[in-house]
């Protein structure tokens, strides 16, 4: 069992890539096939042992808590029916996690977004989810925050994952630089967040998933602006991988980017051949 039990939604993006679906949904209920991408992610966190589920949203995100809320109106209306079990992942979700909100004041970046969740956070080290990364886990059906849990219980750091990329692709992700001390694992010495591919450490490119030690807040609040002029967790991250350690573990599995049009249409694909088969 995991000794990280609190998990953090950064969810007061605008999905300005899906508009204008996004106008009036938040981007995290967009769903693919019938289930929101913010519930593969606490599925994800569950699935780790991340029961305490915090999600920092923002303006119009109304939707998400009526997600992780019961609702017995409708659940009276599909009673008996075979549309039932359709809400008994959600259900089970409901009851075993506790969901706890609070809203970005300014969309100040990633990094003031897990700042404004130290609250609902406190002195705990706790996981990260972006839930526009879609993730799928190993073959053992090892979820990448639970490959990551495992081995924050051996190292008590802070982790990010990782994968490789193309070049062309660094300038969308933070970067790491590492020394691999185990297949897979890398111990931090540089992260540039988004890149140009000549100035990129290397083509380890940061994906949506992290485990923090609650000395990153502290971090984030010296954290002045960085690449966009928001403060970048990334830049928070480095500052951490100089004073004491930060790995990279480069995830068994697989990444969909749901923040872009083509790796959303994937992710469906993908799931829909799960569930319906090829025919
Ligand atoms: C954020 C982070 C970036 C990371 C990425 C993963 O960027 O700032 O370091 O690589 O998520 O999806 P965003 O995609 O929000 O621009």
């Amino acid at each position: 069992m995991t000794s990280v039990r609190k998990c953090l939604f950064p969810a007061a993006g605008y999905g300005t890539r899906f508009l204008p679906a996004t106008k009036s949904i938040p981007k995290e209920m967009l769903p693919i096939v019938n289930k929101p991408l913010i519930q593969y992610g606490v599925e994800e966190a569950l699935q780790a042992g991340m029961r305490d589920i915090a999600i920092v949203t923002g303006k119009g995100k109304q939707a998400i808590e009526d997600l992780f809320d019961r609702n017995p109106v409708l659940e009276r209306a599909v009673a008996g029916s075979d549309k039932e079990t359709l809400l008994a992942d959600t259900n089970r979700l409901i009851e075993t996690c506790t969901f706890s909100y609070t809203r970005q004041k300014a969309m100040r970046g990633l990094g003031d977004a897990i700042l404004t969740g130290e609250p609902l956070i406190g002195d705990l080290p706790f996981g990260v989810v972006l839930a526009d990364d879609l993730c799928i886990g190993n073959e053992k059906g090892e979820g990448v925050l639970k490959q990551m849990a495992a081995l924050f219980e051996k190292h008590h750091c802070s982790i990010v994952a990782v994968e490789e990329v193309a070049p062309e692709e660094t300038h969308k992700y933070g970067v790491i630089a590492g020394i691999e001390v185990e297949p897979g694992l890398y111990e931090v010495r540089e992260m540039v967040e988004k890149p140009a591919p000549d100035e990129a450490p290397s083509n380890l490119a940061i994906i949506g998933r992290y485990i923090l030690t609650p000395d990153i807040f502290e971090l984030l609040r010296r954290t002045p602006p960085g690449k966009g002029g928001e403060v970048q967790i990334t830049d928070a991250l480095r500052e951490q991988a100089r004073a004491g350690r930060v790995l990279a573990w480069r995830f068994q599995g697989r990444r969909f980017d749901c923040g872009s049009v083509p790796g959303f249409v994937e992710a469906t694909n993908h799931f829909y051949r799960l569930r319906f088969g090829n025919g």
